[in-house]
């Protein structure tokens, strides 16, 4: 409330008449040192909080930073994964995806899906760990040259040698139980041959590249168990010209199924066959 404002004269007549020992005059210079004293108060008040928040926004960001890497240990529920596989997950580059992934599998045994699982791409195996941890119960194929690309499916380079360094032996050596993994080493699609009648009930598609990409989609689509998810990497990158947006923008453009796109590390998408 301003007290300067206040029209003291209707004030004064009714509570204080003529008996009034203090006049209107002093009764205004009064209100205009309380007003005065008052604002004053709010500027240092104003000034404080502000110093405070100011205060309260650097202790936030100090805080950030600290908690920073448990975040996601926090901020994730949902799924309910184990405490090793948590720790598995939080432990590599991209827990959007491996937690995607996560839900994708616990879906599929909730709604008891049948079929197997396979990854195109495996590189050093450790996304195929993971889903292997997460869903021990079914077969998984690996597909990969174990070699790095083959040079005859590149479009933009003529060698591209990141993933060379590579081994069944290696990869084998990630899985304890090694029951329900099957390697599948060599060029794909050459390497599905005699799996024509097998169903799957989860793919990921990470081969990097344009023809491996529409290949494994020729290849494992038809083969899903209705309801069974389709997972492929690096569809929002730029990776390899844009080969797996290419690929699959291609292969489903007369199919009813759409992608989601997830914010995950590298751009990768997902589908659920119809
Ligand atoms: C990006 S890496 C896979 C990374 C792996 N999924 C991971 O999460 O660590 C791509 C892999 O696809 C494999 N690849 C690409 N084209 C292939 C093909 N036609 N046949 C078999 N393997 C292929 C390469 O050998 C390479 O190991």
């Amino acid at each position: 409330m301003n007290l300067a404002e206040i029209d003291f004269s209707p004030f004064s007549r009714q509570w204080l008449g003529h008996r009034s020992i203090l006049s209107l005059a002093k009764l205004r210079r009064q209100a205009r040192t309380w007003n005065k004293r008052m604002y004053k108060d709010k500027v240092t008040i104003t000034r404080q909080m502000r110093g405070l928040s100011t205060f309260a926004n650097l202790g936030q960001r100090v805080l950030l930073k600290m908690i920073g890497p448990l975040k996601s240990q926090l901020v994730v529920r949902f799924p309910i994964v184990s405490p090793e596989i948590r720790a598995f997950i939080l432990s590599r580059f991209d827990p959007v995806r491996d937690f995607s992934i996560a839900l994708a599998l616990q879906t599929i045994k909730r709604e008891q899906l049948p079929g197997d699982m396979a990854e195109l791409g495996v590189f050093k195996g450790k996304t195929s760990s993971l889903i292997h941890r997460l869903c021990p119960e079914r077969r998984l194929y690996l597909f990969d040259t174990f070699e790095g690309f083959p040079a005859g499916d590149l479009e933009t380079c003529s060698r591209d040698r990141r993933f060379d360094d590579s081994s069944v032996e290696y990869v084998s050596s990630l899985f304890n139980d090694q029951r329900n993994i099957v390697f599948r080493k060599g060029y794909f699609p050459e390497t599905a041959i005699g799996l024509e009648n097998s169903r799957f009930c989860f793919v990921m598609l990470d081969a990097d590249l344009y023809k491996p990409t529409l290949a494994g989609l020729e290849f494992f689509y038809h083969r899903m168990a209705p309801g069974g998810y389709i997972f492929a990497h690096d569809y929002t990158s730029f990776e390899s010209g844009r080969g797996v947006s290419r690929a699959i923008d291609q292969f489903l453009a007369d199919k009813p199924e759409k992608v989601i796109e997830l914010p995950d590390t590298w751009g990768s998408v997902v589908f659920r066959k119809l």
